[in-house]
């Protein structure tokens, strides 16, 4: 299976910045070796949307509204994302955890919402610094996948991501060690098979893979993503500072090979 890599531009590129660097994109990565997606944010994904749409590079989007359709001023509806050709939703960021304070109900109502049309929700989990310290993390994150798939009905579930993004290392320069990000996407993962097994879904290895993959997220670079590839159980990368300079997302890519 190819690696998965998302980028997520967060409030950091312009709509004119984001489509250059769309374009740039296309022509200049080999994109037959990665699956490749960009989520800008709301204003450039539709100009970005007709530049890709012949291309092999996918479209996410940073967040999303709980309803489809209906009087709810300033939010954005999944369908109309969908109909643009969004495939990924990015849920429960912890920027917006922290800043929109989301929380896990609101991210269980997104959730469910995403699934019923059909879009690949990624999942964002991870511990904050106090957390850490305090020997939170498993736990914390346990119980913000269980928050997340409560009451979901994934009996016919296409596609989940998961992404573990502690926290305190998101664009601080400095990823936690692959060895420790693969040992949290272990526990992820087994706490995932049980919400399946709960839901009375047991898949088989093959196609617990083909359906639910787990990333890593936090100051992922050229120096660091080839180690994080390399575990078995980290499917792909969540990438936010290293993804929005085409010259660094280039060296990204090219330190995977
Ligand atoms: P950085 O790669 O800048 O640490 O950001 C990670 C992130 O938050 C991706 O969603």
């Amino acid at each position: 299976m190819k690696k998965i890599l998302i980028l997520n531009w967060k409030m950091q590129l312009s709509v004119n910045d984001s489509c250059n660097l769309a374009k740039k994109i296309i022509d200049g990565i080999d994109l037959e070796e990665v699956e490749l997606g960009i989520c800008p944010d709301f204003l450039s994904i539709y100009k970005i949307s007709e530049l890709i749409k012949n291309s092999q590079l996918k479209l996410g989007s940073q967040n999303t509204f709980w309803a489809t359709k209906g009087a709810y001023t300033g939010e954005i509806s999944p369908t109309f994302l969908k109909e643009l050709g969004v495939e990924f939703i990015i849920l429960g960021h912890s920027e917006r955890r922290t800043n929109l304070k989301e929380t896990d109900e609101i991210i269980n109502k997104k959730m469910k919402t995403v699934l019923e049309n059909s879009l690949t929700p990624i999942l964002c989990v991870g511990e904050n610094f106090e957390e850490r310290q305090n020997n939170k993390k498993d736990l914390v994150i346990i119980n913000q996948i269980r928050s997340a798939l409560k009451d979901v009905d994934l009996k016919n579930i296409k596609r989940l991501i998961i992404a573990y993004e502690p926290i305190w290392v998101i664009g601080s320069g400095q990823a936690i060690e692959s060895n420790e990000a693969q040992e949290t996407n272990t526990i992820i993962k087994q706490t995932v098979s049980d919400v399946l097994y709960n839901c009375g879904l047991e898949l088989k290895e093959k196609e617990f893979e083909n359906k639910i993959q787990i990333l890593y997220g936090g100051s992922v670079d050229s120096n660091n993503i080839s180690k994080f590839l390399k575990e078995p159980n980290i499917d792909g990368v969540l990438v936010g500072g290293a993804g929005i300079k085409f010259e660094t997302l280039n060296n990204l890519i090219k330190s995977i090979k």
